[in-house]
Order: structure tokens, then sequence, then C-alpha cells
């Protein structure tokens, strides 16, 4: 760990942890975190989507939920930066605290429920932002919404036009009955009216699923996002499972799971999830990222881009770099001139 976040780290760790949420955006807005120096090797890159990102490691959704530091994200050395989910109107989330740190599993429970500004305030943001980088924007629906495909259709048409990819998430656990969008009929149905709304746009748009997904569940959503022609998958979000390995007495708060205890399952069900997709799409694969050996293993599973925010909570900025240094030393060890070369090499 760096010193100058080491410091950091003494005060962040003693505060609730939205409260230190709050305060790493205040530091992201100020312009005052160091950001990453020097360019990444040409071995890191990765082509995605007819684009060609600077790295394989980006920040998953949740963080910046509201578009507010897209590109001092960017600068902390992300090959690509998320934001969202986004809702169509503004809405607390769930009563605090909702957010717990597990520190002695290095794991984080949330039940933030999309606490958010709303889809004008986002909109209003990105349009405002020279376009650089790679943004995805991440879209859900309202808590008490009566047409919850209607609320993906509206914030896709709306935010198409300032976005490097579209994810529709169907897979945050902490809104009652989202999940249920996962079925096979529910996603074709909510598929097709978001690539209706979105057909002008030419932007690719991304399903995110759980990592609590059965083979059953993962047969039924490859076969849908196949037959559409979606362009990519995201697994996943934080789990409802509660391994038995887990120390920390926060680990009965009810919410998703992530960071360190989710590695192992997220990585399996990535890896089930490449070997029905067959390359027909990139997959991003996400879930207790935090180290260059875990990123690597994702790869092999089938993951062209791996995404992180958990192990942020406890590492801090400087993980990126760590995280792509120690990525670049396991390519040379086996043998890999660069990330591409390396996907999916577990399944061959
Ligand atoms: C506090 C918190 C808020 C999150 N909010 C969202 C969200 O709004 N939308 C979403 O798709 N995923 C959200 N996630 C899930 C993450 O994007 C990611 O998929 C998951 O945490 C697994 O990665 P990790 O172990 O690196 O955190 C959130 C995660 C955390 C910890």
């Amino acid at each position: 760990m760096a010193v100058w976040y080491r410091a950091a780290d003494f005060f962040l760790s003693r505060l609730d942890a939205e409260a230190a949420h709050g305060l790493a955006l205040r530091a992201l807005k100020s312009g005052l975190l160091p950001g990453q120096r020097s360019g990444d090797p040409p071995s890191l890159g990765v082509a995605l989507w007819g684009r060609r990102l600077a790295n394989p490691i980006g920040l998953a959704a949740g963080f910046d939920k509201n578009a507010e530091v897209p590109d001092a994200l960017l600068d902390l050395g992300f090959g690509a930066v998320e934001i969202g989910s986004v809702t169509p109107r503004p809405q607390d989330g769930n009563p605090r605290p909702r957010l717990f740190r597990l520190s002695e599993d290095r794991g984080v429970i949330n039940r933030m429920g999309f606490p958010g500004q709303g889809l004008d305030a986002v909109r209003a943001r990105l349009a405002a932002r020279p376009r650089r980088g790679f943004v995805g924007v991440n879209v859900g629906a309202n808590k008490d919404s009566a047409d919850r495909a209607a609320d993906y259709v509206a914030c896709s048409a709306a935010l198409a036009a300032y976005a490097d990819y579209l994810v529709c998430n169907v897979s945050s656990p902490n809104t009652p009955g989202l999940r249920t969008l996962q079925g096979r009929v529910e996603l074709s149905g909510l598929l097709r009216r978001v690539q209706d709304a979105i057909a002008a746009k030419r932007v690719p748009l991304v399903v995110k699923i759980a990592p609590d997904a059965s083979d059953d569940d993962l047969d039924d959503i490859v076969a849908v996002c196949r037959d559409l022609r979606i362009d990519g998958i995201i697994v996943g979000n934080t789990t409802l499972s509660r391994p038995a390995s887990l120390r920390s007495p926060r680990r009965t708060e009810a919410g998703g799971l992530s960071g360190t205890p989710l590695t192992a399952l997220a990585t399996e069900v990535l890896r089930k999830t490449a070997q029905r997709v067959e390359r027909q799409f990139p997959l991003i694969g996400a879930g207790g990222v935090g180290s260059g050996a875990d990123a690597y293993a994702k790869i092999r599973a089938g993951a062209t881009l791996v995404q992180l925010y958990s192990m942020l909570v406890f590492e801090g900025p400087p993980l990126v770099g760590r995280i792509k240094d120690e990525l670049l030393a396991l390519l040379a060890r086996d043998g890999f001139s660069s990330v591409a070369d390396a996907v999916g090499a577990d399944l061959r």
C-alpha cells in the first residue's frame, strides 16, 4: 500500500463506510489525488467493440452512481469506468446504514437500493464533459416503478448518446423483484425494447447478471443474448450467498456480498458463461478482483475486460497500478505477448 494512502486509510477505515465513500468522491472532485504518471505498455491494451482500451482493468458500477467524477477515475489508470446504476427518477435508496465493511474477510455487504440523483442530473453531467476514455453507463429501475422495463428503456434512450457502452443491470439484489428480469421471457422482452429504443445510436448493449445464476439460468440468459445479438455480458454483480468461511460479525447483514469472498464464485460463473457464449461476444468479469492474479484468472476464464470496486475500499487507488504490474508479469511468465492472447486460455 502506498504511504500516502496508508495515512488516508488510517482515517477512512475509522469512518462509517458510506461517509468514507463520500470523502473519496470529494477527494476525486478536488483533483488532489495523485493520478497515474505514465502510459500503459502496449501489451496491456485490449480491443473491445472496435475500440482500443489502454488496459483491461475497469471500475465497476456503483462507485460513481451519478457520473460526478468519471474523468478523475480514468486518470487513476482505469482502462474503463462504468457510471450508475442510473434510475429515471431520483430516489433515496434504503435506510442507512446500508454499506458495511467486512474487514476480517476483505469483503463488503451493501443494500444501497439504487440511491441516485436520477436520469436528468446524470445526463446533464455527461453532456457537459468532453468525450474521452471509455465510459460505460449502467441503468436500472426505480423501486416503485409500475413498468420496470420502461425504466431501462427511458434511461438507455436518454443516455446512449453519451455512453461508450450501455449496461442493463438486471442483477441488483437490493431492489425487490429486480432479478426476476433475468428470466428467459422477461429478459428477452426487456432487451428487445431497449434495442429498439437505441437502434439509431449504435452503442454496444450489455447485460449484467448475478453470480448466483444456476446452470439452467445461464442456459436461458446466454440463449437470449445470443439470439438477440447482445454485445456482451458482465459476470457479475454481488452475491446473496454467504460462504461458511466468513468471519466478520457483519456477515449476517442483509444485502449483496462482494470482494474477496466472491472471487472464486464469480470467476467460476464467468467460466461457465464463456463456455456457453462460445466467443460470440465479449465478456466482462467482475467480483472480488484485488490482485493481478485475480484479474488474470478472469481473463483466462474468458473476460476481455475486468472490473473491480470492493477492493478499492481496502487498498485505495494504488491498487490499480499494482494490479496492472502484476498482470504484466503473469502474462510474460506464461509467454503471452498481449492480454488478447490470454483471453479464454483456460477454456481451450
Ligand atoms: C457499494 C456498492 C454499490 C454497488 N452499486 C451497484 C450499482 O449501482 N449497479 C451495479 O450494476 N452494480 C453495483 N455494485 C456491484 C459492483 O459493480 C460489482 O459488480 C460487485 O461489487 C462485484 O465486484 P467487486 O467484488 O470488485 O466489488 C455495487 C457494489 C458495491 C460494493
